[in-house]
């Protein structure tokens, strides 16, 4: 079949790389795709946020029977209800499988944070407390945070690129973003409504499911390492590396995760008629022994793509298949039992700013078991060159994390790109692993 990929990161380089080992997959387009998609697809310059109808046409003139999405915006931007409603108009014909996502209003579990949280409330889904504000309450609002006991949390209601969580650790600096959240537009319209909430202490990891609406399997769970700098300090990234399995995500653990969480949330979907043919991103905290959502994406992780993805051993294509057909439960999915890395290299300033257009070098070096995946990367003239803040993701399958650590360092080593930077410690609080 022919599969339309929208994206351009990590994350897509990693789905690519496993729809192109599917019999089932002949021809895989990437929009927009990076040098690294290419060595599975063609890359096509399709805009793929906001106007659909480019697309739409491409996938008539190109025969394309199904489009899987990675980022977020499409989704959230209703891209699964524009193909159901074009399909309806004017069919594209008795192989089509649609969208591999949710649609527009599931897709609002990751796009406002207040519908999130109503949602978790509706569902009994373990999560911190929190109230809601907006220009309406604004007064209220300014007491409630006056009087939360510290650290609070303020988040923006609607998608603010990863920025939209400040987490305040006095009154009056959670009083400034408030202010500028509703007062200033600081995110934009993302920021007019404010979800204010408690903080939650913990260690964090990333669980996902392919759900078809009312089946759903779970895929390897993973840990991302957000932080730029070693020991978890700095800035926050989009990601600079991630493992999976996660060695305290033991059985007892991802039994309460599966009962409390992710069990009522695929029937909360069913119940409620959402549609979602895809994957959902549960972003949990362990406190003590029991999870919490922090969050839901409607979209698969990225780095945690870089790890899950490698550690499937069932066909993808053939999951989404099912996953459209809503016949998830008659699939079993096997998966490597190995530990995987990725050590994510960034460009020279990340995650301020940074030059693009630098020439990369060694990306021919390959090691058996290590996966090299473009993100930021671009191919012109003949040449790869960098594109983005994060570059490169290089996984590594070992029976050992600190193996496969020290491998995909060792691929690293030999790749070179004017201010790449990369942690060497991923992993590091599981020395024993
Ligand atoms: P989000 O954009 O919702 O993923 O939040 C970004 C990060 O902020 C999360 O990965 C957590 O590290 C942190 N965070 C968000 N909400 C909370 C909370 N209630 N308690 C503690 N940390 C939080
Ligand atoms: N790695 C976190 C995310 O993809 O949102």
């Amino acid at each position: 079949m022919n599969i339309l990929l929208l994206g351009s990161g990590g994350r897509e380089h990693a789905l690519a790389w496993k729809m192109h080992q599917s019999s089932l997959c002949s021809q895989l387009y990437i929009a927009p795709g990076n040098a690294g998609t290419s060595q599975y697809g063609t890359n096509v310059d399709l805009p793929i946020s906001k106007d659909f109808q480019e697309m739409e046409s491409f996938c008539r003139t190109r025969s394309i029977q199904m489009i899987v999405v990675g980022p977020e915006d499409p989704l959230v931007q209703g891209v699964y209800d524009y193909f159901e409603a074009a399909h309806q108009r004017e069919s594209f014909g008795a192989s089509w499988l649609g969208v591999i996502g949710p649609s527009g209003e599931a897709a609002q579990l990751e796009g406002s944070k207040a519908y999130a949280k109503l949602f978790m409330q509706r569902h009994n889904i373990p999560t911190a407390s929190y109230k809601e504000f907006s220009s309406d309450n604004y007064d209220a609002g300014y007491e409630y945070i006056r009087n939360h006991t510290l650290p609070v949390v303020l988040k923006a209601d609607g998608l603010a690129a990863g920025k939209g969580v400040i987490i305040a650790t006095d009154h009056d600096e959670a009083l400034r973003e408030y202010e500028l959240m509703l007062r200033q537009s600081k995110f934009g319209a993302a920021g007019h409504k404010v979800v204010v909430e408690e903080f939650l202490s913990g260690i964090e990891l990333s669980v996902f499911a392919l759900t078809d609406g009312t089946h759903y399997l779970l895929l390897p769970e993973a840990k991302d390492y957000k932080r730029i700098g070693e020991g978890d300090t700095g800035l926050n990234t989009g990601g600079m590396g991630a493992i999976s399995p996660v060695p305290f995500a033991n059985d007892a653990f991802m039994k309460k995760v599966e009962d409390r969480i992710v069990k009522p949330t695929i029937e909360g979907l069913r119940k409620e008629q959402l549609t979602y043919k895809g994957f959902v991103f549960f972003g949990l905290i362990k406190v003590g022994n029991d999870p919490y959502v922090i969050e839901y994406n409607c979209r698969m992780g990225d780095p945690e793509t870089e790890v899950v993805i490698p550690r499937l051993k069932s066909d993808l294509v053939s999951l989404f298949v099912s996953t459209s057909k809503q016949q998830l439960n008659q699939v079993v999915l096997e998966q490597d039992q190995r530990s995987a890395v990725t050590i994510v290299a960034v460009s020279g300033g990340y995650p301020g700013e940074y030059k693009k257009g630098v020439a990369i070098t060694g990306l021919e070096t390959s090691e058996s078991n290590s996966i090299l995946f473009h993100a930021g990367t671009k191919a012109t003239e003949g040449k790869v060159v960098t594109n983005g803040g994060r570059v490169l993701a290089v996984t590594t399958l070992s029976d050992s994390l600190s193996v496969a650590v020290k491998q995909s360092r060792k691929l690293l080593e030999q790749i070179q790109f004017d201010g790449m930077y990369y942690r060497k410690d991923i992993g590091y609080e599981f020395p024993e692993s």
